[in-house]
């Protein structure tokens, strides 16, 4: 692997500020999605490793805690700054582990330490309140404090950024993390953990377990009495799951699943900058976040213009190698993602989906699919009610506000939905109809560190980043001072 910083690149787990093999040997694959090659053998961690790392958490946890606020925050800023020097070898890491573009990758990992920048400073401003006394000897104050030893389980779709989501606000709090990041895209993760020992946060205050089995590590991190939150970024079948197991400790937990965004274009939009947002928020990382827009919804009066400057846009994008110069979109992560792409894409076709552009995988053996433009679409074919996770958008017509905002909510999802228009009344009572947690207005691209990342209905609750970001780790205290006379 070509890094300046060859220390980054880590096989194991990384327990109590030691990187510890598996007890017996065992290993697991990575695999770079583009040239379906072996990058590296990952040490596999064992239950008892992983109830290791919480006992580890859960000790760091008395010390972490009572740093004050200004030293954690040095320390993030310290792993912030070591982040962006080390910018290049993580997006290198990240490219060939996860096939995302170069310049997506170095984005993602921007992106991922301004979570770290954002948290320090936040750790500053825990503030808690005073309140007016419900009685003449009575004062009431209100502290805030960290809930306790943190579990994260994180996705392969953003394996840098989904971290750093996490673990800031978790580490700005005052509380320990164990880190559980998907099998498919480990290093990046392990990478992280090199820098934040770089950084000097205390022995087990931020410990990685890395392991092929999620389902043993998800249900020890759930059983466990002391892992008093869990974060999880992944599909809404696993978060019930999770969700589920997490009952019996009566665990805070917080949830950003999947997604089925709505992308509506009304008549008087700007044509040509929607469909510039149409191709950024469809195509972004191969079609694989949970914020992509999945069914693309135009008004019947520009629906034939919108699909011809659409379907353009969309077959110039270059496709290939994410370590090529000009690639947009590299391959998708593996083998059942592609499958499960190619049904959806078969049953629309079946159902009269015509295809505009791409259909179909570039190579029977490849993990490469065609940037895909369906119209026709209609609401009988599985591309309107199941999350695409892939570079294939349906395109349906509708006549009315009203029927286009019943289609748009017709989901048990609630993530992200994108509207393009200009009449500002109307602007309004959509946003104000979408039953979303975030809608992006005449813009494709929503995610940013300073404001509230989350969703509704099945997609989950808690909110990651923004002012907002730190509460998911904090507990209120409420002390009420009697005979103050
Ligand atoms: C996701 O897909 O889960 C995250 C996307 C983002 O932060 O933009």
């Amino acid at each position: 692997m070509n890094l300046s910083n060859i220390n980054l690149l880590k096989t194991d787990s990384y327990i109590n500020g030691e990187w510890v093999k598996s007890p017996d040997q065992k290993t697991f694959n990575v695999i770079n999605p583009f040239t379906n090659e072996e990058i590296a053998r990952v040490s596999e961690a064992s239950k008892s490793q992983v109830e290791e790392a919480i006992k580890h958490a859960e000790d760091a946890f008395k010390i972490w805690r009572k740093f004050t606020a200004g030293k954690r925050s040095r320390i993030l800023k310290k792993w912030y700054k070591l982040q962006l020097d080390n910018a290049q070898d993580l997006a290198h890491i990240l490219t060939i582990e996860q096939g995302k573009p170069l310049n997506e990758a170095l984005g993602e990992i921007k992106y991922g330490a301004s979570f770290v920048e954002w948290f320090a400073e936040e750790a500053k401003r825990n503030y808690g309140d005073t309140i007016p006394g419900h009685a003449r000897d009575k004062r009431i104050v209100t502290i805030k404090q960290p809930i306790g030893v943190v579990g994260a389980i994180t996705p392969w779709n953003f394996p840098s950024a989904m971290i750093t989501r996490k673990v800031a606000p978790a580490l700005a709090a005052g509380c320990t993390v164990v880190i559980k990041p998907s099998e498919l895209t480990p290093l990046s993760a392990l990478a992280l953990a090199q820098l934040a020992e770089e950084a000097g946060f205390p022995p087990g205050v931020i410990n990685v377990v890395v392991s092929s089995n999620a389902a043993e590590v998800g249900e020890t991190l759930c059983a466990s009495s002391t892992v008093r939150k869990l974060s999880f970024t992944g599909s809404t079948r696993v978060g019930k799951i999770l969700l589920k197991q997490c009952a019996d400790t009566v665990k805070k937990v917080s949830l950003e699943l999947g997604g089925n965004a709505p992308f509506i274009v009304f008549d008087d939009a700007d044509l040509d900058k929607a469909v510039e947002g149409a191709v950024a928020s469809k195509y972004r990382n191969a079609g694989q976040t949970c914020i992509c827009s999945n069914r693309i919804f135009v008004q019947e009066k520009i629906y034939e213009d919108f699909l011809e400057k659409y379907t353009a846009a969309v077959a110039k994008q270059k496709t290939g190698n994410g370590l090529h110069d000009g690639t947009v979109i590299g391959p998708m992560i593996q083998e059942k993602a592609v499958q499960f792409v190619e049904d959806i894409v078969q049953d629309a076709q079946s159902k009269g989906g015509v295809i505009l552009t791409g259909g179909q995988r570039q190579s029977a053996d490849s993990l490469m699919f065609e940037p895909t433009v369906i119209a026709n679409a209609t609401t009988d074919m599985k591309v309107f009610s199941n999350e695409i996770f892939g570079p294939v958008a349906p395109v349906f017509k509708f006549e009315t506000e009203a029927e286009v905002i019943a289609l748009a909510n017709d989901t048990p999802y609630g993530l992200a939905s994108y509207f393009y228009g200009r009449d500002y009344a109307r602007i309004w009572r959509v946003a104000e109809a979408l039953e979303y947690g975030m809608v992006g207005i005449n813009t494709g691209m929503i995610s940013t560190t300073v404001a509230p990342f989350g969703g509704i209905k099945e997609s989950g609750f808690g909110r990651e980043g923004s002012k907002y970001g730190m509460d998911d780790y904090l507990e209120i205290k409420y002390m009420c001072w009697g005979g103050v006379e």
